[in-house]
């Protein structure tokens, strides 16, 4: 049998996930867990880089893990884990700053931005993020990272730190490639649809997030920004609201955006953003009553991190006594 590739992402578990995480990443998750060994990180080391409240941290962890499960990642086909809980992402992480230059690091638009919104906390951690990052993805020897543009320069620093490393001592990392997924990875926002929709954007009316009842979806659906033309049609360019919503709705649908162009024809906008509304809504009741049934079994998610944990640390475990071998670390 052909070995499978290992893919590996990590989402952190910070803000409320919005519908465009659900289309852009964990749907995508769910569907590449047949044909790759997967392991999915809840990256809480990443979280505490900027502050967090402990009891919402923790809430939020659980809360994650329970809504990829039933969002329908599978915890026995793939490794669904948190990433405190295995130690060598930090111990590897302490070897590759090592491997990692300052001003590569300072150069970082992601820190740059981090650094100025939070200016009162520019702490190391937010620095080395890019670097803890690395220990993730090279800890399993992944082939494929998933993610999202914004993430870009972080895969290409995990790619060319492993390159560094495999050359001053023997090929040791696999050198991971990333894979930027498009199937709805641009949702935007409701109120200023040229933006990404966002967990942090300013005003939660423009996002919709999965934790949101079905009032409220339908309310801020009912709030879309459109135009004044009347006329369900896509074009982006000229019509980002109305262009917008026909994504949503065929990525909620399963319909292409051409067979809702035809089903709106001669629909106004408060009926189609009626009808987007619904359908996203019709979709995320089953996901949401899953992921409270589930946050009712604490034991099981307990297992489930468990089970995780041992599972990631085994591969994990290998990787780092290699990197302990080359350096000279005394055994
Ligand atoms: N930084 C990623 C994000 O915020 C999350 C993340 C942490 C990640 N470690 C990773 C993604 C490893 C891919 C691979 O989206």
């Amino acid at each position: 049998m052909e070995e499978r590739k290992v893919l590996y992402s990590a989402v952190q578990p910070t803000n409320n996930l919005t519908i465009g995480n659900y289309i852009g990443a964990i749907t995508n998750w769910v569907g590449l867990q047949n044909n790759y060994d997967c392991y999915f990180a809840i990256a809480n080391m990443h979280a505490i880089t900027v502050r967090q409240v402990p009891a919402e941290l923790r809430q939020r962890t659980l809360s994650l893990l329970a809504l990829y499960i039933a969002c329908g990642v599978d915890p026995e086909k793939c490794v669904l884990y948190l990433q405190s809980h295995v130690p060598a992402h930090a111990e590897l992480c302490w070897v590759l700053n090592t491997f990692t230059y300052v001003g590569e690091m300072e150069r970082m638009t992601q820190f740059k931005d981090k650094s100025a919104r939070h200016a009162e906390n520019i702490n190391m951690g937010l620095m080395d993020y890019p670097v803890l990052m690395t220990a993730d993805i090279l800890l399993y020897q992944s082939d494929i990272v998933p993610v999202g543009l914004d993430q870009r320069q972080h895969v290409e620093i995990a790619r060319d730190i492993a390159q560094r490393f495999n050359n001053a001592y023997s090929p040791t990392f696999k050198v991971p490639e990333a894979l930027y997924l498009k199937v709805g990875a641009k949702i935007g926002d409701l109120l200023d649809p040229t933006k990404k929709m966002s967990k942090s954007a300013e005003n939660a009316n423009g996002s919709v997030f999965l934790s949101d009842d079905r009032d409220a979806i339908i309310r801020k659906f009912k709030r879309a920004v459109t135009d004044s033309e009347a006329c369900v049609k896509y074009d982006p360019e000229n019509k980002p609201g109305v262009s917008n919503l026909l994504s949503i709705y065929s990525a909620f649908s399963g319909k292409s955006v051409a067979e809702a162009e035809k089903e709106f024809a001669g629909a106004g906008y408060g009926d189609f953003k009626l009808a987007v509304g619904e359908t996203v809504a019709d979709r995320l009741a089953p996901i949401q009553a899953e992921q409270a049934k589930l946050l009712a079994d604490k034991a099981y998610l307990d297992g489930v991190l468990r089970s995780g944990a041992e599972r990631a640390a085994r591969t994990a475990n290998k990787t780092l006594a290699k990197v302990y071998k080359k350096i000279g670390f005394y055994s």
